[in-house]
């Protein structure tokens, strides 16, 4: 299974962020708060449909804006899936796996497998 890119518009810092993964292992460096740790939140989300750090869906999307897009482009087994998710200041997220809306957020496990490891220091 490997993520192929994601793409975010008005998440957290980031108004448009475009970004493809290599196949192997992705490292993300940069400066303190240049919203590495956001990118990662953004996969996890998009795929469990809730945030590691618990965060309400208006805290996620960019300050001074009401709503916010995650997509993700999967592979798996060969075969593509994307996930999008539109979160709303006021209102329950919407999620669609392949363009076709989902009405339980459960029915998007079992397809990224995410596992979030995080150290605090
Ligand atoms: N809802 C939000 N809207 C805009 N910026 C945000 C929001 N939430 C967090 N940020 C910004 O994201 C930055 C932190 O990003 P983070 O991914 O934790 O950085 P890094 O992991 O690279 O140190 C901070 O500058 C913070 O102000
Ligand atoms: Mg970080």
């Amino acid at each position: 299974m490997i993520i192929e890119s994601i793409e975010l518009k008005n998440y957290r810092n980031y108004q448009e962020l475009h970004m493809e993964f290599n196949q192997g292992t992705n490292i993300l460096y940069g400066d303190n708060a240049q919203g590495k740790t956001n990118i990662l939140e953004a996969v996890y989300v998009c795929c469990t449909s809730k945030s590691h750090k618990s965060a309400k869906d208006r805290d996620i999307i960019r300050f001074d804006q009401d709503e916010s897009h995650i997509k993700l482009q999967v592979r798996k087994n060969n075969v593509p899936y994307r996930l999008d998710m539109h979160l709303k200041k006021n209102k329950p997220k919407g999620i669609a796996i392949n363009g076709i809306p989902i009405r339980k957020a459960s029915e998007l496990f079992g397809i990224v497998n995410v596992i979030f490891f995080l150290l605090r220091i």
